[in-house]
């Protein structure tokens, strides 16, 4: 069997994708790759180019340089569109309008079939919690609630490649809560979900793979359990003679401090191996315990200014 080239396989591949603004790189030379059916965190700072590299995905920004692909077609892709769902950053309804007829206009936008058009509301009024407010203007909902209604419009026509751009920054802990379980829900359903946020421990509890970008640059990418040095054991030894320090750098990358020795990259079942390892070698193990970073003290140390 002939794999299928990146740009086809995936939900999303870039190769160095560049948008400039005048003097200002808002994206700088993005290579990525996002598998399909998975949840991709997008992270970065303020002003990192994470609502630009989605414009441009999206094909509502053209780029300076580079290239992108979305399930499988060049970026902005027009038939492609149907495919996608899209939550804004900054976005506003019509205050006149209700949340049902919100819903419905984006409908007929998108091209939506007329006889499926009430099944597909009916499905995101339920699935983002607006059911009961279907007939309530958009000028009596709170933040949190237009924002469940742009999730909503995202929703519609089954996409298969959802961008959510900050979908949770008015929600309070038990929205987000529902918002993580929407986007798993997607997931089940072999949607790709493209998230960009700040909120790190809620793309730590829902994301398979995050990128990191900084200044436009991507500083680190992998899947989550990389990231976050699942791999990584801690073990306070005593007694630790030079040989034992090899022995522990053939498990991983090995460093000491004062009594704790960090090896990173440890697959869980060779621990064992490492820690006989070093008793052979003479050291006394005192604990071992599992590296437990939070996302947040990762991403602070990536992004963080001299
Ligand atoms: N239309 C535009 N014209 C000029 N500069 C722009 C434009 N859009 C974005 N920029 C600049 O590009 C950079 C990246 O902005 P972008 O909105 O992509 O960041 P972001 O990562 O989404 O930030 P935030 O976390 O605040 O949403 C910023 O320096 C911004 O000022
Ligand atoms: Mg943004």
């Amino acid at each position: 069997m002939v794999e299928a080239l990146p740009q086809e396989a995936a939900a999303i591949h870039t190769v160095g994708l560049t948008k400039a603004y005048g003097g200002v790189r808002a994206v700088s030379d993005l290579s990525m790759t996002v598998p399909r059916g998975e949840i991709f965190g997008f992270l970065g700072p303020n002003g990192a180019g994470k609502t630009t590299s989605v414009k441009l995905l999206t094909g509502l920004a053209k780029a300076t340089s580079g290239t992108a692909w979305v399930l499988g077609k060049p970026a902005g892709d027009v038939a492609n569109r149907a495919r996608i769902g899209y939550l804004p950053e900054l976005f506003r309804y019509q205050a006149w309008m209700s949340a049902l007829e919100v819903l419905q206009l984006h409908c007929e936008l998108a091209g939506i079939p007329k006889a499926g058009r009430k099944a597909e509301t009916e499905n995101a009024l339920v699935t983002v919690g607006l059911a009961d407010r279907a007939n309530d203007r958009v000028a009596t909902f709170s933040k949190g609630m237009q924002q469940r209604l742009g999730l909503g419009v995202a929703l519609l026509g089954t996409p298969d490649l959802v961008f959510l751009d900050e979908p949770t920054s008015a929600l309070d802990p038990v929205g987000r809560k529902e918002v993580r379980d929407v986007i798993l829900e997607l997931r089940g359903r072999g949607v790709t979900v493209f998230l960009n946020s700040h909120l790190l421990s809620e793309v730590q509890q829902v994301c398979d793979r995050v990128a990191v970008v900084d200044r436009g640059k991507v500083v680190a990418s992998g899947t989550m359990a990389d990231l976050l040095g699942l791999g990584e054991i801690r073990i306070r030894v005593t007694e630790l003679d030079g040989d034992a320090m090899r022995a522990a750098a053939g498990f991983g990358s090995a460093n000491k401090d004062g009594e704790w020795l960090t090896v990173a990259g440890v697959t869980p079942e060779r621990v064992p191996d490492l820690v006989a390892e070093l008793v052979r070698s003479g050291g006394r193990i005192h604990a071992v315990e599992r590296g437990r970073k939070t996302l947040e003290e990762i991403f602070i140390k990536l992004v963080e200014r001299p």
